[in-house]
């Protein structure tokens, strides 16, 4: 079957056609308009303009990705994301499955970002290899989410940040300094070429007995040291380099041993790794090092798997098509708080 995914959550407006034989995938269209370039001059995602560029993308996005199929089935990302930025999306895909009379399924972003590393070109994963359960991390500018996999659509979630996520505190922190958005990629960047044990940042909630998370605290002492140390706000590089990697590793650090720690109390056989912040490659060696030491197996998407796209989208709805119909669009609305797992 072929299926149509659409994306707009965000500042990605974004559309996939994915054929499906078997459980094997393939991609034949993928079409990311990345809104990054509108959005820098603010240092972030601003919604109203996000929802404009939303507008004028969609159209051309899913035409571009369709050509001249006809899919199978529709598959829109229902929530979480931006209220206005999901409607776009919503309401292109009610139109044209009551236009086209095409079955539609309203999909979690999450579940996209969680499952994406089946996508991969090269290791061809099967869903059936996968041991369960698995651990998650989603992690992303939105999300930093941990969540126990028992199979497709049998989600717990077992620990969240607290305030800001972990994309969001790369971003904040890489604003302070003034190094440009989105701030992960560029602090990533300078984090490999910079000292990581020059500064001892704090890990935060590393000794609590849960499984949540918390970076506000992290991103204000990194405030407090820019302060400190260079008080008239000029930076040396050298500098920029240490508090990069010094930051970095303090994230990483808290990921990876909260993530550990829930596949020893849950005892899970896998550890799967989704959302943008999964470009980051230090985070991956990291995972894969310590996944390694306890003999469980470690899965990441392909690096341009990691941000927003349809293809995640299109997969998850493959996933739910039994919810699908073609009178799915009578009662689909977006929903910016929706939730993966009870
Ligand atoms: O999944 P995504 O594209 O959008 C959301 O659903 O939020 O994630 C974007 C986030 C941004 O905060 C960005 O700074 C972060 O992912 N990111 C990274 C890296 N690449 C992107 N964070 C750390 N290291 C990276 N290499
Ligand atoms: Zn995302």
């Amino acid at each position: 079957m072929k299926i149509l995914g659409i994306e707009s959550s965000c500042d990605e407006t974004a559309a996939t056609l994915l054929e499906v034989n078997n459980n094997r995938f393939k991609l034949l269209n993928n079409v990311v308009f990345s809104q990054i370039e509108i959005h820098k001059k603010y240092g972030g995602v601003v919604p109203e303009v996000a929802a404009r560029a939303h507008v004028e993308a969609i159209i051309p996005v899913i035409k571009e990705a369709l050509g001249k199929t006809k899919p199978d089935l529709i598959s829109i990302t229902k929530g979480p994301g931006l209220i206005t930025s999901l409607a776009v999306g919503v309401q292109a895909a009610k139109t044209l499955s009551y236009a086209l009379k095409l079955p539609l399924v309203g999909v979690n972003h999450l579940e996209g970002h969680l499952w994406s590393f089946l996508l991969n070109k090269e290791k061809k994963f099967f869903l059936s290899q996968i041991e369960l359960p698995a651990v998650a991390l989603i992690v992303s500018g939105g999300h930093t989410e941990l969540i126990l996999v028992k199979g497709i659509g049998k989600y717990k979630l077992i620990g969240q940040t607290l305030d800001d996520a972990a994309g969001e505190a790369f971003d904040k922190v890489a604003k302070m300094m003034e190094l440009g958005y989105p701030g992960g990629p560029i602090i990533a960047h300078f984090a490999k070429t910079g000292d990581k044990d020059r500064i001892n940042f704090p890990r935060p909630m590393l000794h609590s007995d849960n499984f949540d998370f918390s970076f506000s605290g992290l991103k204000t002492s990194v405030k407090y040291h820019l302060r400190d140390m260079a008080p008239t706000g000029s930076f040396s590089q050298t500098f920029i380099k240490d508090v990069c990697a010094s930051f970095q590793a303090s994230v990483i650090d808290v990921l990876v041993a909260k993530t550990l720690q829930a596949t020893e109390k849950f005892k899970a056989k896998s550890v799967i790794l989704g959302g943008g912040v999964s470009a980051n490659e230090e985070l991956i060696k990291s995972l894969q090092l310590k996944t390694d030491e306890q003999n469980l197996d470690f899965y990441y998407p392909e690096r341009w798997l990691t941000g927003d796209n349809a293809a995640m989208i299109a997969l998850a709805g493959y996933f739910n098509k039994q919810k699908s119909s073609k009178t799915v669009w009578k009662k689909l609305d977006a929903e910016a708080n929706l939730r993966l797992t009870k």
